[in-house]
């Protein structure tokens, strides 16, 4: 329930992923939670409020027999260590049944061949069929038809696979409070109308009550996209539009990560642990210094272009030969999707020929992991980095560097790289690691210029800031990250949790507008 004025009002959560996959190994039930910080966060409100969350049921469609491959699951609060029937309901997990031609054509297809990548500002990849804009249509309806379902009062819709749902259910729920979070960036006009069906997503869109960005600038591109190709609304000085009868508010929220739980992961013995087989199975020097990637292996993620720089900074810097390793984490995703499989082969390509090029008998510049790490060993990654590198080519905000800053923590005794180097226990401080942070990532509105800033495309100059970043030195380290942290800390995922909530909450704002 969310509480206003009027009283309390049910909530539907609607996303695309759902928060936990249940699937069967070795005839076991076994539930699996996505790791990562939003998931998590929105669990714990709808778990708090109570209600429905409606998500695409991804994992084995006869999960329970008593539950209808198409139909509904109660989640007890913690329910990702229990399956147990008895415990007390948190809320109501309603998975839409996606046939395979739908999870095909509607989001490997149209999700992430044509908004994802409008969106990031790639056009090469943009792949029109004639299959996908249907099948988007037709997942966005059954989405929209689990939330009437469930009888909402507040509808919250979670980014770009769902454009649709919210003028679908607007048209049964003239009374519901519907708001939208588009989590990837807003492109400009000239941009968006690289999309067929512009028009159609926008008008979608603007069945919300209120439609959420991470930057301002993302919001001011939907305002211009709505005044430019949708005729009969009219974007007022105020930021909100006014359409079909209504009043669409537009609102800009950065969101963040739960930097508390991030430090004392970091500081966790499964971290440490984790750190210390990374350090055992690839021979770590601890003289070295550790240069840190992590990322979804996707082409928005600027990896080559990261991988390029450290092969220019190799070549033209022969003194840095030996003085550091490359760790890059990769995350395989939509390899349904053949630019993503090209991206994979591609950046594995590139640090073999990293590695074959520059490497020596006792020198290894670049490795690879795929481990599948939980977020307490990903957060030993985080801690032991001496430089983390982000550079992708657009994003929308970029949590990967947000939660290396929070893995740095308040200074703690770093046991196990001192360990690895064989310091035992120190007493004094762990240095900080320094972040290079691409200019065109969300998040670099708050963290430049604490973190060095670069162009991913500029190779020589990213190169440079890389050398820049190992060289820094004790006392700038500290009071960099003393910046990014107060930075980090001030918009983490409750202050953005605090004004998605106020926005969800909102009286009808106003009464509705006249239709003159
Ligand atoms: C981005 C999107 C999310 C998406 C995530 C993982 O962060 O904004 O909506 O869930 O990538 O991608 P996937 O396609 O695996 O859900």
């Amino acid at each position: 329930m969310i509480d206003d004025a009027s009283g309390d009002r049910s909530l539907v959560v609607v996303s695309n992923r759902e928060p936990y996959v249940h699937e069967y190994a070795d005839g076991e039930p076994t539930v699996e939670r996505p790791a990562g910080g939003l998931v998590s966060a929105l669990d714990g409100v709808v778990t708090e409020t109570g209600g429905t969350w409606v998500a695409w049921g991804s994992g084995d469609a006869d999960f329970d027999p008593a539950v209808a491959p198409d139909g509904e699951i109660e989640l007890p609060p913690g329910a990702a260590d229990s399956t147990a029937a008895d415990d007390p309901p948190g809320y109501t997990l309603s998975r839409v049944d996606l046939p395979r031609r739908l999870v095909e054509n509607y989001y490997y297809g149209y999700s992430n061949q044509v908004l994802w990548p409008i969106c990031h500002l790639e056009a090469d990849p943009v792949t029109v069929d004639p299959e996908f804009a249907p099948a988007y249509r037709e997942a966005n309806r059954l989405f929209a038809d689990h939330v009437v379902a469930a009888d909402p009062d507040v509808v919250w819709f979670q980014d770009y696979h769902l454009a649709l749902a919210p003028g679908y259910v607007r048209e049964e729920r003239p009374d519901a409070r519907l708001v939208q979070f588009w989590h990837v960036p807003w492109p400009t006009p000239e941009f968006f109308e690289i999309c067929p069906q512009a028009v159609e997503l926008l008008r979608g869109l603007l069945g919300n009550d209120a439609v959420g960005f991470h930057l301002e600038r993302y919001a001011a591109n939907f305002r211009d996209c709505v005044a430019q190709f949708v005729p009969d609304a009219a974007v007022m000085e105020s930021g909100e539009v006014r359409y079909d009868g209504r009043t669409v508010e537009t609102y800009a929220s950065p969101i963040g990560v739960d930097a508390d739980r991030v430090a004392e992961n970091a500081r966790s013995d499964a971290a440490r642990h984790y750190w210390d087989r990374v350090v055992d199975r690839y021979d770590l020097d601890p003289n070295r210094s550790v240069v840190l990637g992590v990322d979804r292996l996707d082409y928005t993620k600027g990896i080559v272009e990261r991988l390029d720089a450290l092969a220019h900074l190799l070549e033209t810097n022969p003194d840095l030969a030996g003085e550091f390793t490359y760790v890059q984490k990769g995350t395989r995703t939509r390899e349904g999707i053949p630019a993503y499989r090209r991206y994979y082969d591609e950046v594995r390509d590139r640090i073999a020929e990293l590695d074959r090029v520059h490497g020596t008998a006792d020198w290894t510049p670049a490795v690879y992991i795929e481990d599948d790490v939980d977020d307490r060993e990903l957060a030993g990654l985080y801690r032991n980095a001496d430089v983390a590198v982000v550079s992708s080519r657009r994003d929308g905000m970029n949590l990967v560097a947000k939660e290396f800053v929070a893995a740095q923590g308040r200074p703690f005794p770093n046991a196990g790289l001192a360990q690895a180097r064989g310091l035992g226990t120190p007493t004094r401080d762990r240095v900080p690691g320094a972040l290079v942070l691409s200019q065109f990532v969300g998040a670099a509105e708050s963290l430049c210029p604490a973190a060095l800033s670069v162009n991913p495309y500029d190779v020589s100059t990213f190169a440079g800031t890389i050398r820049e970043a190992l060289a820094m030195g004790e006392n700038e380290r500290r009071d960099r990250m003393d910046s990014l942290r107060s930075s980090v800390r001030e918009a983490d995922i409750d202050a953005w949790l605090a004004t998605q909530l106020d926005v969800l909450a909102a009286d009808e704002r106003a009464a509705p507008a006249n239709d003159d």
